[in-house]
């Protein structure tokens, strides 16, 4: 009897060490995976009377290319953009406005990302700043989704900068596609596995929420309160 309650044990505590790894794996690695998965570009006229930098989260490039987008929708409007991942912004002068984006990951903004609101919140405060997060959560875009939404993954980010109040807040669906080769890990892979079922998606392996035309609406709201 002794003998199993130790076998028990210690099988319950080899499962807990490989979840904590995986897990520190997972978090451990919380940057672009490839040089694929992140955008940096500039565009707009120098002459344009604003320039705003759009400053984003991503680990797999879903977040990078709806902030290109974004980017490209403000150029259109007039503004000279600049758009990076949040750990290569050297600094943040010369901006009129900002962008701030994160993919949410295990329930949370990525690290790099709420790094980057902790050191500029003085300078996000004083300009205009809108923030957008995308992720599995907007895979439906519902009142009840968004609200729920807001209340998870933005009210506790804001509650931690008080000054940061941003003239708009955008809620996307996300994407993942386990097709990709050497992309994802294989904790990823589990927890993007389970909610494709979870999610009764049609083709577990991948899956695409984001809506451009959400996303242009949005892009064009937040010029608007920018210029
Ligand atoms: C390990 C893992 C954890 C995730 N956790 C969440 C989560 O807590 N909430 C959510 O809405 N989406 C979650 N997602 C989905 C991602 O947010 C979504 O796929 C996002 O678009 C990925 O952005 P990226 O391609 O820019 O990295 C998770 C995805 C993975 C792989």
């Amino acid at each position: 009897m002794k003998t199993l309650d130790r076998m028990v044990r210690v099988v319950y505590m080899s499962i807990a060490l490989i979840a904590a790894v995986a897990m520190f794996a997972a978090s451990a690695q919380a940057k672009p995976r490839t040089d694929n998965d992140s955008i940096t570009k500039s565009c707009g006229l120098d002459n344009a009377t604003k320039t705003i930098l759009i400053a984003y989260d991503t680990i797999h490039g879903s977040t990078a290319h709806i902030a290109a987008r974004i980017g490209d929708d403000l150029c259109d409007m007039g503004f000279k953009v600049d758009v990076k991942w949040v750990g290569d912004v050297a600094d943040v002068e010369g901006y009129d406005g900002f962008i701030v984006a994160s993919a949410i990951y295990k329930f949370n903004w990525l690290p790099d990302a709420q790094a980057f609101l902790e050191k500029y919140k003085v300078q996000l405060a004083a300009k205009k700043t809108a923030i957008f997060i995308d992720g599995a959560s907007m895979s439906q875009d519902t009142e009840k989704t968004r609200a729920a939404v807001k209340k998870s993954f933005i009210d506790p980010i804001l509650s931690k900068y008080p000054d940061i109040s941003p003239v708009s807040i955008g809620l996307f669906g996300g994407a993942f596609d386990l097709t990709r080769k050497n992309e994802y890990t294989l904790f990823e892979k589990v927890v993007l596995r389970i909610v494709g079922v979870i999610l009764r998606l049609p083709d577990k392996k991948k899956v695409d929420w984001r809506n451009w035309d959400t996303i242009n609406t949005w892009a064009a709201e937040v010029g608007n309160q920018m210029k």
